[in-house]
């Protein structure tokens, strides 16, 4: 299946192209159920679409509205540790440039390799390293979607970032900064691995983002990501930390979060 087929297919389906996409992380899927749904689409149904694997992913694309505006949820992704291609990975971001939306809106849940970086901190990406050791553009360049080299530059756009800065500062909401460090997964990082991607200039560390991030800048959308710390990386302790924790540091910081993203979209 194609993406531009998958694209046509929701066209016909929802009332109105969406302002922004969001696609929710680990923790964060129940945020698209605080807004006022307009439609609800399983991924089961829809074409070309993976199944959801991940825990707390459910696997929903949601129409919902935000003021005069609408947007489209991906509720939960598709992680290169499922098992899935790198290219069904990005299948999702691909339809949604496809579909016209010019505004991505990622989010994760991530390990913190720094300590002021606590569980439960809501932390805005200003750039990433890819230690995937996979790029989701490999193959065919689609020359209609993007180019063969995209720039990287300024992925995460600056001045989506600076708007969100003075919306987290309106409400009082402590927000920051990192870079994100993404893994393949599913095995978790060593704490010598966690020292390297320290010393590598990595603030956090996770399994997701950096492939759809990549495939949104390749089709000219404009990217704007959040982490939420989850847990604090084997670098500071040796605790395992269950799923269970995961969610409860993501539900935390996700209304906050949905404070600044409703904002952002209202404000664009
Ligand atoms: N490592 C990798 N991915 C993660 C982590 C982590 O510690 N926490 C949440 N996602």
């Amino acid at each position: 299946m194609n993406y531009l087929e998958t694209a046509k297919w929701l066209r016909e389906r929802l009332p109105a192209t969406p302002k922004a996409a969001i696609i929710l992380g680990t923790g964060l899927s129940d945020m698209a159920e605080t807004f006022k749904i307009i439609s609800s689409i399983p991924y089961s149904d829809i074409p070309g679409f993976a199944q959801s694997t991940a825990p707390s992913h459910k696997g929903n694309l949601i129409l919902a509205e935000n003021g005069e505006d609408t947007i489209l949820f991906l509720q939960g992704r598709f992680h290169f540790y499922e098992g899935h291609s790198i290219k069904q990975v990005i299948f999702p971001t691909r339809v949604i440039a496809a579909m016209g939306i010019k505004t991505l809106v990622v989010t994760n849940a991530a390990g913190s390799l720094r300590k002021e970086l606590y569980p439960g901190a809501i932390v805005q990406l200003t750039d990433h390293i890819n230690f995937m050791g996979i790029n989701p553009l490999i193959g065919e360049n689609d020359d209609a979607m993007g180019e063969r080299f995209p720039s990287m530059n300024d992925l995460y756009d600056p001045k989506y970032r600076e708007l969100c800065d003075s919306i987290a500062e309106e409400y009082h909401i402590q927000v920051h900064k990192g870079i994100y460090l993404a893994v393949p997964g599913p095995s978790l990082e060593t704490r010598a691995e966690c020292a390297a991607f320290a010393m590598l200039g990595a603030d956090l560390v996770g399994m997701s983002t950096v492939p759809e991030v990549i495939a949104a800048r390749h089709a000219g959308m404009r990217v704007l990501a959040y982490s939420i710390v989850t847990n604090y990386s084997n670098l500071f302790h040796s605790e395992a930390h269950s799923q269970e924790e995961i969610r409860h540091h993501a539900g935390i910081a996700s209304a906050n979060l949905k404070q600044i993203i409703s904002d952002f979209i209202r404000r664009i």
